[in-house]
């Protein structure tokens, strides 16, 4: 899957895509990113994206032309799945749309800054506008990374345990059960019997139960849904 991110800070996003799992879907093949510093687009000899906004009110607005430059540049060259803005006013991300993006092949990122977009822009180009949570952030490239790294994670071949990502939490609207590891007894905890007997038929059951106590516990909405 390709993804390109239009930002004005490339290098909020440099980081957090080049480690760990992300790297290793982009060695193998299975993941591109493509940053577009929206600044190469801007206006005049300031290379100017925004403006203030009209009907007064503080903060500025990101003018639609270096966007529609960018946007046109790429939509020239392939056909996209997707083109997301990142805004909180979207739909909140959750595990189901992840699992729809991680279906398409190229997707493209819009990150917002200072008050947003020209509304022109999402009407004319925006087709995905997705929000990672009731909260405002500084700007739209936590939310890009965000996206990347868990629609990434997702494609098949990405993970070393194909089937590791099909117990997570979520993806039965459940939330994932306990997990323990070496040593069996630590701090005088013992590690729950059952986990040790060997009998996968035992675990699968325990572990159901578990999920199912947690969600109960944490997040009865989801079994509302379930
Ligand atoms: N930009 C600012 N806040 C955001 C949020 N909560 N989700 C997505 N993009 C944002």
């Amino acid at each position: 899957m390709r993804f390109d991110i239009i930002t004005v800070l490339p290098e909020l996003l440099e980081s957090p895509l080049n480690h760990s799992i992300m790297q290793r879907a982009k060695n193998k093949g299975l993941l591109e990113v493509h940053l577009h510093h929206l600044r190469d687009y801007g206006i005049g000899k300031h290379k100017q994206v925004d403006d203030y906004q009209f009907g007064g009110g503080a903060g500025m607005v990101m003018r639609p032309e270096p966007l529609a430059a960018c946007l046109d540049q790429l939509l020239a060259e392939r056909a996209y799945d997707a083109v997301i803005y990142t805004t909180p006013d979207g739909k909140r991300l959750d595990q189901g749309i992840c699992n729809r993006l991680s279906m398409f092949e190229n997707a493209i990122i819009i990150c917002g800054h200072y008050k947003g977009i020209d509304e022109r822009i999402r009407e004319k180009y925006v087709n995905w506008e997705i929000s990672i949570g009731d909260y405002v952030l500084s700007g739209g490239e936590l939310a890009a990374a965000i996206i990347v790294d868990s629609v990434g994670r997702l494609i098949p071949g990405v993970l070393n345990d194909e089937t590791s990502a099909l117990f997570d939490s979520f993806q039965d609207n459940l939330l994932a059960p306990p997990v323990y590891t070496r040593p069996a007894v630590w701090d005088e905890r013992a590690v729950p019997e059952v986990l040790l007997s060997g009998n996968d038929k035992l675990i699968d059951e325990w572990r159901h139960e578990q999920s199912l106590l947690r969600t109960r516990e944490r997040r009865p909405d989801l079994l509302g849904e379930a």
